[in-house]
């Protein structure tokens, strides 16, 4: 079976995509699946022939980036050709029209034109915004091309944080409480006046709210006076909204973050939730969060511990809020439902990553791993699940 694997894409998140379809290629049961890789440069061209992906690696040194080779060739698509509608056109077209769309009636394309053949799913293994948000898989839908991952809506609701709580909630899973605030247009003073309207307690946390691996998340402590306190979150409102307008202040929970695997290859079946684990930084500093250097750039800073070191009682309620939350979300294929466990064993959801890091180090295919699913058998399962 062809299988064309995305990767790289336009979103702020576009090296972890790269290192994680490192190892999903590294891994692939290639007996099964031919792999045909697609990478979509950072400012949205869709190439085949670039750099080999399955060389990349995290080393702390470069994070690896699509980039255009001499080889490269643009990838340009027919929707209206479905399963047959993936095309690489000449290189000079690289630099021509930004879209990736084609018309096969533009005769000057047309004799450029080869097809990349029958495929006969995709794999996006893509993060954040222009990937995991809807919006490559409203294309592929358009196509009508199997792929693995939740759909359309699961994918929207999940990449949006503000409406992740919305739809939760309504299923009467608990989130943090927080507000949202335009960074387009916002006052310092109006911010406090909010964060006090809604009660939120300190410390808060700031974040884009379709963004994802802690980029432009800031940890705002409690300030000695109301002018100070302005101007710390009017500084983290800017910073969010560097990564995204829609900013959401959240109120920082007092509880473990306990991360758990939900898959589920075959859209509507039951999903199954692994055990959920944690990851337990190897030097506890209090004032530190698990942001991006501490994810990606210092991996020996900390390790995945599947399962966490709680109560099975406490496992069992977070695998059954991850599956609910799952369901609620109309959720398919993966995702791994990240949550915090509070003192008294309250579960709350946290967000929802519908195309969560997928290197053999991430705790989505660490968790599998340890519940008995191995990383090659779990994407060969994904992969399947969406074969017709
Ligand atoms: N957004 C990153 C890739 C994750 O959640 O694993
Ligand atoms: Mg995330």
């Amino acid at each position: 079976k062809r299988i064309v694997v995305l990767y790289g894409g336009r979103a702020d998140e576009h090296s972890i995509s790269c290192i994680s379809t490192a190892g999903v290629l590294n891994a692939l049961d290639t007996e099964r699946f031919e792999p045909i890789p697609v990478g979509i440069t950072k400012d949205g061209k869709w190439i085949v022939n670039g750099e080999d992906p399955r060389g990349w690696a995290l080393d702390g040194g470069e994070l690896p980036t699509v980039k255009i080779t001499p080889e490269s060739r643009p990838v340009l698509i027919d929707p209206s050709r479905g399963k047959d509608g993936f095309f690489a056109g000449a290189p000079e077209h690289l630099n021509g029209s930004d879209s990736n769309l084609v018309s096969l009636n533009d005769p000057e394309m047309r004799h450029t034109l080869t097809s990349l053949g029958h495929v006969d799913a995709v794999l996006p293994v893509l993060h954040g915004p222009y990937g995991e948000d809807g919006t490559v898989q409203g294309l592929l839908e358009m196509m009508g091309v199997p792929y693995v991952g939740c759909g359309v809506f699961a994918s929207a609701a999940c990449m949006d944080k503000h409406y992740t709580k919305i739809v939760l909630n309504a299923a009467g899973i608990p989130t943090a409480p927080g507000i949202m605030v335009d960074a387009r247009n916002f006052t310092a003073a109006d911010v406090l006046d909010k964060v006090e309207a809604a009660g939120l307690a300190y410390p808060l946390f700031v974040k884009p709210s379709r963004a994802g691996s802690s980029f432009g998340v800031t940890k705002v402590e409690k300030a000695e006076d109301r002018e100070t306190q302005q101007d710390k979150l009017a500084a983290a409102v800017a910073t969010a909204g560097e990564h995204d307008w829609k900013v959401l202040i959240e109120q920082g929970i007092d509880g473990r973050e306990i991360e758990c695997a939900v898959l589920c290859p075959k859209a509507g079946e039951e999903p199954e939730a692994s055990w959920p684990g944690e990851i337990v930084l190897d030097h506890q500093d209090d004032d530190q969060f698990y942001d991006f250097d501490s994810k990606y750039m210092d991996a020996s800073a900390s390790h995945v511990e599947v399962p966490a070191n709680l109560p099975v009682s406490v496992l069992e309620d977070v695998r059954d809020v991850a599956r609910r939350a799952f369901k609620a979300v109309d959720g398919a294929g993966l995702s791994r439902v990240d949550t915090f466990v509070t003192p008294d064993g309250t579960v709350m959801v946290n967000e929802i990553n519908t195309m969560p890091g997928f290197t053999p180090i991430s705790m989505y295919p660490k968790a599998w791993e340890a519940t008995g699913v191995g990383y090659t058998e779990l994407i060969t399962r994904l992969i399947e699940g969406v074969l017709r």
